[in-house]
């Protein structure tokens, strides 16, 4: 901001900037949260994500900025994007203490990030953090450059009130074309094969999930960490649809430790030569009767706005759509 500007409302911060540190965890996460009151995570969760990050493949930079007592008022990372995986694309995140913004912190982060990514002779550098609604994200981001490339509802389902009488009769349907529903949890007590192939079935799903860039194969190691070790790993909510011994189709549900009652959807997914069949509906409607057994009040589940084979289903479902999601992208070779 230029000193002759004549908004000059708040106190300027002089932030100082430096790397992360062990026992910045805490601040962080507390910040995080503040700013993402809707999706609070947990210092676990934190630190589970951190360790099981693969810092021989891929990059991470994580810094913190601090006021002149020594208090961290904000953090910003970049980092690359596994799944879409390109070594000059990246994804940056700055986030501020919501009661320390327009102060110049978020810029400080983000002038020092944006030289760290020009450094490296990054190409792209993506956003994803900011929901349509947060208008003061939204503006810091194209001011700066980024455009809008992509966009994504979340929606949520009332677990209570979901009539699963309205859809008897799906798992008769997939079983009558020899499909069985199963779990993980089921099948690796059968199957000393069963990580791998459902490892295998999971990434074949995700080179069709919709995305900004060209999806990329990750690694069996974060397969593990993400879907099996972490803290929020429920494997008896991994479903899955089984041909014979060939795992089909997939729809996982992940606990969320700092909201008890509610549980995370992430993929569902059929290899291509089953979908159309009934299955994925299927599937879905076992994470709800898993949902409704065990207590849980919401499922929350996000999809990009072009994936309409998903969004029909939830659609179909009751799923109730949230303000979008967006991801922007700058363009910086
Ligand atoms: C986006 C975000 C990081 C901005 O943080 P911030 O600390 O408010 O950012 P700044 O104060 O540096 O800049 C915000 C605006 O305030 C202005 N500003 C800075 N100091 C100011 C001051 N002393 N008085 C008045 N305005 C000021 C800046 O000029 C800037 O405007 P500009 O975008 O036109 O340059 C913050 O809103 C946030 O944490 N949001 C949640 C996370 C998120 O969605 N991040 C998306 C980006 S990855």
């Amino acid at each position: 901001m230029s000193p002759d500007q004549p908004t000059m409302l708040t106190q300027r911060v002089n932030a100082r900037l430096r790397p992360f540190r062990e026992e910045d965890y805490p601040r962080m996460v507390e910040i995080g949260v503040a700013s993402f009151p809707d999706d609070p995570w947990t210092l676990e969760e934190a630190r589970h994500w951190d360790a099981s990050w693969n810092h021989a493949r891929y990059e991470y930079l994580r810094l913190m900025a601090e006021d002149a007592a020594g208090r961290a008022v904000g953090y910003g990372r970049i980092n690359h994007i596994p799944w879409e995986f390109h070594p000059q694309t990246y994804y940056l995140n700055v986030t501020v203490d919501p009661a320390l913004r327009q102060r110049g912190i978020g810029s400080a982060i983000y002038d020092a990030l944006l030289g760290e990514l020009q450094r490296r002779g990054a190409l792209a550098v993506r956003s994803g953090v900011a929901k349509e609604t947060m208008t003061e994200s939204v503006a810091f981001l194209t001011r700066r450059g980024f455009a809008e490339v992509q966009r994504g509802f979340e929606s949520r389902l009332d677990v209570a009130a979901f009539d699963i009488a309205r859809f008897a009769g799906a798992e008769e349907r997939v079983a009558a074309q020899g499909i069985l529903l199963t779990t993980l949890a089921a099948e690796r007590e059968r199957d000393p094969e069963a990580l791998r192939k459902a490892y295998e079935l999971q990434q074949a799903c995700g080179r069709d999930v919709p995305a900004v860039g060209q999806p990329t194969d990750t690694t069996f190691e974060m397969f593990v960490a993400h879907d099996i070790e972490a803290p929020t790993a429920l494997l008896d909510a991994f479903f899955l649809a089984k041909d014979g011994d060939r795992y089909v189709g997939v729809s996982l549900l992940q606990r969320r430790l700092a909201q008890p009652d509610v549980l995370s959807q992430h993929l569902t997914g059929l290899l291509r030569e089953y979908r159309g069949r009934g299955i994925a509906m299927a599937l879905k409607l076992q994470t709800v009767t898993y949902a409704q057994a065990h207590g849980y009040r919401e499922i929350r589940t996000g999809n990009d706005a072009r994936n309409r084979p998903m969004l029909r289903i939830n659609e179909a479902m009751g799923f109730v759509k949230e303000p979008a999601w967006i991801t922007f992208e700058k363009r910086l070779g």
